[in-house]
């Protein structure tokens, strides 16, 4: 008989989105003549850049003639998408990193969910709330998570509140602990670190020896300065973080899925004994037995966000989300919500009138005005009385989702 692994069993009974798209749909039934509008998962709605389309043309006509047709690629990718990511998004800001240092993934989630595979199950760990559900769901499957308490908290994860009192800036942890998972610009509250302020969590995991897992899938939204792109722009980060990126949300490749993940040389883990174990080297390890890379074209594509054509369309769409945005930051203001984020990130984190819950304003929402949004509470205890709204609609959505939401709290 096979066992079970027992830690899947205490996973709430849907992933957040899965959860809400089924609600949307039952709404859907029942209410067939009614335009729903849909600002609840960060998906993109604008279509690839042409540099991407053009690369992925080429890459498929290749993969037509015998002559340059390519069959199992680099498990961590092709060269010519590193040598990209490394002049690209690392040297201009200042960070070296080797090429051996870049693995090409199939997109953020598939990473930010397996990293864990490299740390024991009992290691401690501590998430920012709310939070992307992936960081915790990731660690029930292994058992690192520990058991449900009452008021929907892990036992064996340190929460570290994000609200309205602390600005949205987490406190460090009250005590050790082995594992960080950070996200900047965050998601879901849409709002970000400063150099300085993200300076101390990097000393904080130096002096603790400490691992931070930095999710960077929102970088390319980021509009001010003195917000870092990179943890590495902090001194000491190689020793201690992980970072993880995306183009999913940079160049919409939420459907073609690629990204990178950066394990850098000099970051390790210790063994019961005390031996320290390069963690590149078994996340490689890793890699070659689990993962046979991200198809050719993909890369490709991927590639070309970078030609100067690639960097010029891929900005236009941010520019494009961004305004979305503004606008409806400014409309929510109108209609006296208090809106957070949407500054340096495509999320908007507004607070429910009235003290109303998540889920009850999400529900309302959907029923009298026809727009869907996410329950802030779905990402964490702290996330309660609040709501996402993503600015990844089309102008025209966001424009008629606004229009909705102010009659409806008129
Ligand atoms: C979100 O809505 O938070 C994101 O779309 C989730 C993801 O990127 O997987």
């Amino acid at each position: 008989m096979a066992l079970v692994n027992e830690h899947f069993l205490k996973l709430p009974g849907s992933y957040l989105f899965s959860d809400i798209a089924k609600k949307v749909n039952s709404f859907k039934i029942t209410h067939p003549k009614q335009d729903v509008i849909r600002l609840g998962i960060g998906d993109v709605t604008r279509p690839l850049p042409p540099a991407c389309i053009e690369a992925m043309h080429k890459a498929v006509d290749e993969m037509a003639d015998a002559k340059t047709f390519r069959g199992y690629g680099p498990e961590q990718g092709y060269d010519f998408l590193i040598e990209a990511i490394l002049k690209n998004d690392f040297a201009p800001r200042g960070v070296h990193l080797s090429p051996a240092e870049i693995f090409i993934n199939d997109g953020a989630k598939s990473d930010t969910g397996s990293i864990g595979e490299l740390l024991r199950w009992d290691n401690s760990m501590a998430i920012t709330d709310p939070v992307y559900p992936v960081y915790v769901d990731s660690n029930i499957m292994c058992g690192r998570a520990g058991v449900l308490e009452e008021g929907g908290t892990w036992s064996n994860v340190t929460y570290l509140p994000c609200t309205e009192e602390n600005g949205f800036v987490p406190e460090l942890p009250k005590h050790r602990v082995d594992l960080i998972y950070l996200c900047y610009p965050n998601n879901p509250t849409g709002t970000t670190l400063t150099h300085e302020q993200l300076k101390k969590w990097v000393d904080y995991a130096l002096a603790n020896d400490t691992l931070i897992v930095f999710d960077a899938a929102y970088e390319a939204y980021i509009h001010e300065d003195n917000v870092p792109h990179s943890i590495y722009e902090i001194r000491g980060a190689k020793k201690v973080a992980i970072e993880i990126r995306s183009f999913s949300k940079t160049a919409g490749f939420t459907g073609v899925r690629c990204g990178y993940t950066v394990v850098p040389k000099e970051l390790t883990a210790a063994t019961l004994e005390g031996e320290r174990i390069p963690l590149n080297q078994l996340w490689n390890r890793r890699q070659c037995t689990k993962f046979n890379g991200t198809s050719y074209i993909t890369q490709r594509a991927a590639e070309a966000i970078y030609t100067p054509e690639g960097k010029q369309q891929v900005k236009a769409n941010i520019d494009y989300y961004m305004q979305n945005a503004a606008t409806m930051r400014k409309s929510l203001e109108a209609a006296g919500l208090k809106v957070y984020g949407g500054v340096n990130a495509p999320y908007l984190w507004l607070k429910t009138p009235n003290g109303i819950g998540s889920w009850r304003f999400f529900e309302q929402m959907l029923y009298e005005a026809n727009v869907v949004g996410t329950p802030g509470v779905g990402f964490g205890p702290s996330g309660e009385g609040f709501l996402r709204l993503t600015a990844f609609g089309t102008h025209e959505d966001c424009e008629e989702a606004m229009r909705r939401i102010r009659k409806w709290l008129a």
